[in-house]
């Protein structure tokens, strides 16, 4: 499929989104959002797609917010509603049993470091910056960067970044826990896709089981533990399961099949 503000490419099961608007450093407006919950429906629906990396266009941004050329005359309901379109997108992003990670190659502003936030994990270059400087705009986070801001860096660093819209660069990010790792610009994409091939070789249904009881923490409406004995014993009504448990006795490479 295409799409107008994103570029997409599928290779050896990775499946890399590009936000591409860079002209406007990739701000996330109505069509980028439009655009977004189709390709996670290509994502859930295409089974040659095993894995994500979502990433932006240019060499300056990942994505510096969301576009505030489209905040003007909004009233209360109808900011609401941009939130709400916001937060159900990055929602299902959080929640995909596929994993997805953020392939950050530059500014991760506002929207942009709260869609990155959104994802299973992320990685950045050297030249990335981090920040959610809405109060510089009279405004707060609207995409949940007020919650998963806090779950990732803690409430402290978190408070302070929020309240005083300063930017981190990719190391100090690296540092509090909010990347996994930082490369250089040129590896980036590179180095993202060699942990996907390996997540990629694993038990599609066990990881997808992974992201959600790692993601029931944050969820008060679910017992994580609960939930994490429920998947452990669906895992034992896989194929996965046997072939996985069979293939360690034989001393052989298992050969994972996603039943
Ligand atoms: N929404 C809409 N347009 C945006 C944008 C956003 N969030 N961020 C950047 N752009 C546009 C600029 O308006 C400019 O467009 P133009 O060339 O038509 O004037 C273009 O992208 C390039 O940005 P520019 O500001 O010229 O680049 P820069 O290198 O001087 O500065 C930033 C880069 C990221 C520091 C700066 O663009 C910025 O502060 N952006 C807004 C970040 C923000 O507040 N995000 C949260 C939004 S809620």
């Amino acid at each position: 499929m295409s799409y107008s503000t994103l570029l997409t490419c599928l290779e050896n099961g990775i499946f890399t989104i590009t936000v591409n608007r860079p002209d406007k450093l990739n701000a996330l407006n109505k069509d980028v959002f439009t655009d977004l919950n189709s390709v996670l429906d290509e994502v859930e629906n295409n089974t040659e797609i095993k894995s994500v990396i979502i990433t932006g266009s240019g060499p300056k941004a990942f994505v510096a917010g969301a576009d505030i050329s489209e905040f003007g005359g909004l009233c209360k309901a109808e900011a609401m509603a941009m939130a709400r379109r916001g937060h159900n997108t990055f929602a299902r992003i959080e929640n995909s049993a596929k994993p997805i990670v953020a392939a950050v190659n530059g500014f991760a502003l506002g929207g942009g470091c709260e869609l990155a936030m959104s994802c299973h994990f992320r990685v950045a270059s050297e030249n990335a910056k981090f920040g959610q400087p809405e109060v510089n705009l009279g405004l707060i986070p609207g995409y949940g960067g007020t919650q998963r801001l806090v779950q990732l860096i803690g409430k402290g660093k978190a408070m302070e970044l929020l309240m005083s819209a300063h930017l981190i660069d990719a190391n100090e990010a690296k540092q509090l826990g909010l990347v996994n790792y930082v490369t250089t610009a040129e590896t980036l994409l590179e180095h993202t896709k060699n942990i996907l091939e390996i997540i990629n070789s694993k038990a599609p249904l066990a990881v997808a089981s992974c992201i959600k009881a790692a993601n029931a923490v944050f969820n008060e409406s679910k017992d994580g533990y609960a939930l994490e004995i429920e998947e452990f014993g669906n895992a034992f009504a896989t194929d996965d399961m046997k072939e996985g448990t069979t293939a360690f006795l034989e001393k052989r490479k298992a050969n994972f099949t996603g039943n």
